[in-house]
């Protein structure tokens, strides 16, 4: 049997909405845009939400209007997707990176502040894997040393945290639509935020900072000038990819209740299983499982890449653990050791998990695993 490791969620009906689109004539940023974006800030609890090219620039946007440029230092998770540290890159800073919480894998507040220097501009939490992190304590944080606040939400659209949604509680939550997320428009972003004024000069900062959207000018009744009062960047998304995001998003529970009841079927096999230890779960959070994520035992005698070989002859797909982006060659000389991220990303793998795998490919999985850590422990 072959497993995929990851796949979107569809229902059938996108393909006519997108047609639609086409059939309109107005394919790029406009109306379906807009409707796109009132439904996501709903849906999180947020004020505004503001579509963009994809989750890595609407975290540069953020940074941007949060104040942070060249000079500046981020603190970021080094146990995260090397956009996080990229986007504040993008920014002309520098990111900072800081310890997780080995349980989480979540940015660690105690890390985090003491990474702060007179430099340090903002402090981005992930919610890695979808997995909510201690939003309360950073909040108090940023407010403490007055800094300012961005989540990196790529994989959490979604989440709670003690019952609120990600993307409700920050001043700037973003989260990406990329197809290995919750859900896609293909290629895709979105910012939820709280403060209008902020939300309208990040439209205009997305399409060069023009003053006026082509959609008012569309309905104006006059002739319309424009200007551009800053610098900005095209960083929009389409009408197209808008019309799938709508589609996504009226099947987000549905999404979520799959990928809620695969992930305890995980859990409840591997609790049996010697060497491996599934995901923790913290009583204030409620996590999207944008993916499952094993543990190896530090003592065990499997070696990580020899279980994933073994598995992929079997048809099952796996990835590493989470990326410890201080150890990649695009950030050396940033001279921090960090030895639970590092312990973390080395000891874990993901196992496939998407709606849509049958129980009969998870048995599959399960099956093989539990197979092969016998055979490597005898
Ligand atoms: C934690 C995290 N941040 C940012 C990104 C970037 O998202 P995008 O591909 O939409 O730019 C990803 C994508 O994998 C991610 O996992």
């Amino acid at each position: 049997m072959e497993v995929p490791f990851a796949k979107p969620y569809l229902r059938g009906d996108e393909g006519a909405a997108v047609a639609e689109v086409i059939a309109s004539g107005w394919v790029s940023q406009g109306p379906r845009v807009r409707e796109f974006e009132a439904a996501f800030a709903e849906r999180v609890g947020a004020a505004e939400a503001v579509a963009v090219s994809n989750c890595t620039t609407a975290l540069q946007l953020a940074l941007h209007v949060s104040g942070v440029g060249p000079g500046d230092e981020v603190i970021v998770p080094s146990m995260s997707f090397i956009a996080t540290a990229n986007s504040v890159w993008q920014c002309g800073a520098t990111p900072v990176f800081a310890d997780v919480d080995p349980r989480t894998y979540n940015l660690d507040p105690d890390s985090a502040e003491r990474a702060i220097t007179e430099r340090t501009r903002a402090i981005m939490p992930v919610h890695q894997l979808g997995l909510p992190a201690d939003m309360d304590r950073f909040l108090a944080l940023a407010d403490r040393h007055g800094l300012a606040l961005v989540e990196d939400a790529a994989c959490a659209i979604g989440a709670a945290y003690k019952g609120r949604p990600i993307g409700s509680l920050g001043p700037l939550a973003c989260f990406s639509l990329h197809p290995r997320k919750v859900i896609t428009t293909g290629e895709g972003g979105m910012i939820a935020l709280q403060d209008p004024a902020v939300a309208a000069r990040l439209r205009q900062l997305r399409q060069h900072a023009m003053d006026v959207s082509d959609l008012a000018r569309h309905g104006a009744r006059d002739v319309v000038i424009e200007s551009y009062p800053e610098r900005g960047w095209n960083y929009r998304m389409t009408d197209m990819q808008a019309a799938l995001g709508i589609c996504q998003l009226e099947l987000l529970d549905e999404i979520l209740s799959e990928r809620r009841r695969l992930a305890a079927r995980y859990t409840a096999a591997i609790e049996q299983l010697d060497w491996l230890a599934p995901p923790f779960e913290p009583d204030y959070a409620e996590r999207t499982w944008q993916s499952y994520a094993v543990e190896l035992a530090p003592d065990g005698p499997i070696d990580r890449t020899e279980l994933m070989r073994r598995l992929l002859l079997d048809g099952v797909p796996t990835r590493r653990g989470v990326m410890a982006i201080h150890r990649e060659g695009a950030y050396a000389g940033n001279g921090a050791t960090l030895p639970h991220t590092e312990a973390a990303s080395d000891r874990s793998l993901m196992l496939p998990l998407f709606a849509g795998l049958t129980d009969e490919q998870q048995d599959h999985v399960l099956g093989c695993l539990a197979a092969h850590v016998a055979t490597i422990a005898a």
